[in-house]
């Protein structure tokens, strides 16, 4: 595909790009979406396949009619259109399909909790989000690699704490692409270091698989992807599936995180079988629904290329940070220059509370964006400069104002045109800080205290 800075073919495959929604003055406008690490909105295909297999829909693995047959045909074959995706190894993995990233690393810890070995530790890292940090801490002695002051990960870090636990670590569970600043960490590179010291790789998928382009590589490479979670949300298919891949072989043994019909071959009062994976981890009622809009999603970003979707926003990318660069007040908390990236651009506007901000640039222009901690606690305090003691403070005195930072994050659909606006408003909010803090300070207060509307810690969700 040509690149287009309107991006005129690529906004014609979104559901709601040209959606109005009001604002404060009751002004109609058309809603800009810079919320895309949350969630994306809808593909066209998505919503016409699932349309298209409306008619066929029924129970997955359980009947026998006709309709049941189609459904867990089209569930089934819903496996190797991932595989192909993201190049897992069609003999020797299990595509497993779960609600979302966060329930996949959740199995994994389960199952890998339950393997008899020596090997007790799990490296995650300053940069993860709760979902690949909290499921490993009740099972394992976790230990975090570093980040740099940018935000950036430490590989030297990594190196030496594969070092200093002696072959004791069994898995190194890492971000492909951070949801907070937006790095892609070199997954490759540390792939071939964890499996020179003997340990395995998951990688967090959630932001990286819908943005560039993932390669699992053979089981003979070192730099070969052991195991790999991410979300049909992030990627333009709602419905509510994400996916688990990983050796069959790792989810042969031990007892499936979720236990129910589904995931048995047999049962009495004293016996229990379990079915092979990947029917062992996907207890209950398949979501057949999830994984056709999962699959209609994929072949519709293939189609567009993984390699042009990277191009397209890593351009959308630069062009957003030559313009907010020139704002007075704009603080960025990672490296703007790098080139290792996908389009997340984490800022504060001095003077404008985090918390404000989001509520301006939807009410003033209509821009979607978020603000907090972005359900990455540490890495946000680290990249805050906060303290253990602060944040203890912050979050124990109701009377101060929790801190964090205001996000935006592109789609492949969005376009220069939008962040011209985004840029405008900012601008405009920037040259009349005062008068936006009055006026929206003085909206919330006006249906609660300014302590109800969040405008101390307890009232805001910190982020998630
Ligand atoms: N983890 C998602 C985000 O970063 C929800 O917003």
């Amino acid at each position: 595909m040509r690149h287009d800075p309107s991006n005129s073919d690529l906004r014609k495959l979104i559901i709601g790009v040209e959606q109005k929604i009001p604002l404060s003055d009751g002004k109609y406008v058309t809603a800009i979406n810079f919320d895309n690490a949350a969630t994306t909105p809808v593909l066209y295909p998505v919503l016409r396949e699932i349309n298209h297999f409306a008619p066929w829909y029924s129970s997955v693995h359980r009947g026998g009619g006709y309709k049941s047959k189609v459904s867990s045909d089209i569930y089934e074959q819903g496996r190797a259109v991932v595989q192909s995706f993201v190049n897992s190894d069609k003999e020797r993995d299990v595509v497993i399909f779960t609600k979302n990233t966060t329930e996949a690393i959740n199995i994994l810890s389960y199952v890998l909790s339950q393997q008899k070995t020596q090997q007790k530790v799990i490296l995650s890292t300053f940069m993860e989000h709760a979902a690949n940090d909290l499921p490993w801490r009740n099972k394992f002695k976790v230990d975090y690699v570093e980040v740099d002051r940018f935000g950036r990960l430490s590989i030297e870090d990594l190196e030496d704490k594969l070092i200093r636990y002696r072959g004791s670590v069994k898995l190194v569970s890492v971000t492909g692409a951070s949801n907070v600043t937006g790095y892609l960490n070199p997954i490759y590179k540390i792939a071939a270091l964890a499996h020179k010291y003997g340990a395995k790789i998951l990688v967090d998928g959630a932001q990286m698989v819908p943005h560039t382009s993932v390669d699992m590589k053979s089981f003979d490479s070192l730099e070969h992807i052991d195991y790999l979670a991410f979300s049909a949300h992030k990627m333009y298919a709602p419905f509510g599936a994400g996916v688990l891949i990983g050796p069959k072989k790792d989810f042969m043994e031990g007892n499936p995180f979720v236990q129910g019909g589904g995931a048995i071959d047999l049962v009495t009062h004293k016996r229990v079988e379990w079915d092979e994976p990947a029917g062992k981890d996907e207890a209950g009622t398949p979501n057949a629904m999830g994984v056709v809009a999962l699959t209609t999603a994929i072949k519709t970003l293939q189609s567009v290329g993984m390699d042009y979707i990277y191009q397209i926003e890593k351009s959308l990318y630069d062009y957003a940070i030559s313009h907010m660069k020139n704002i007075p007040g704009i603080k960025f908390y990672s490296d703007p220059y790098r080139d290792d990236t996908i389009s997340v651009i984490p800022f504060n506007l001095e003077g404008v509370y985090h918390h404000l901000l989001p509520t301006i640039l939807s009410d003033e222009a209509g821009i979607a964006v978020r603000n907090g901690f972005f359900c990455t606690h540490p890495y946000c305090e680290r990249l805050l400069g906060l303290s253990e003691e602060d944040i203890n403070h912050y979050f124990e005195d109701e009377d101060e104002m929790f801190p964090g930072m205001v996000r935006i994050s592109f789609g492949l659909y969005n376009n220069y045109k939008e962040i011209d606006k985004f840029i405008s408003i900012l601008r405009i909010i920037a040259e009349n800080k005062e008068y936006y803090i009055s006026k929206y300070s003085k909206n919330l207060s006006s249906n609660q205290t300014m302590k109800e509307a969040g405008l101390c810690n307890h009232m805001f969700n910190h982020g998630c």
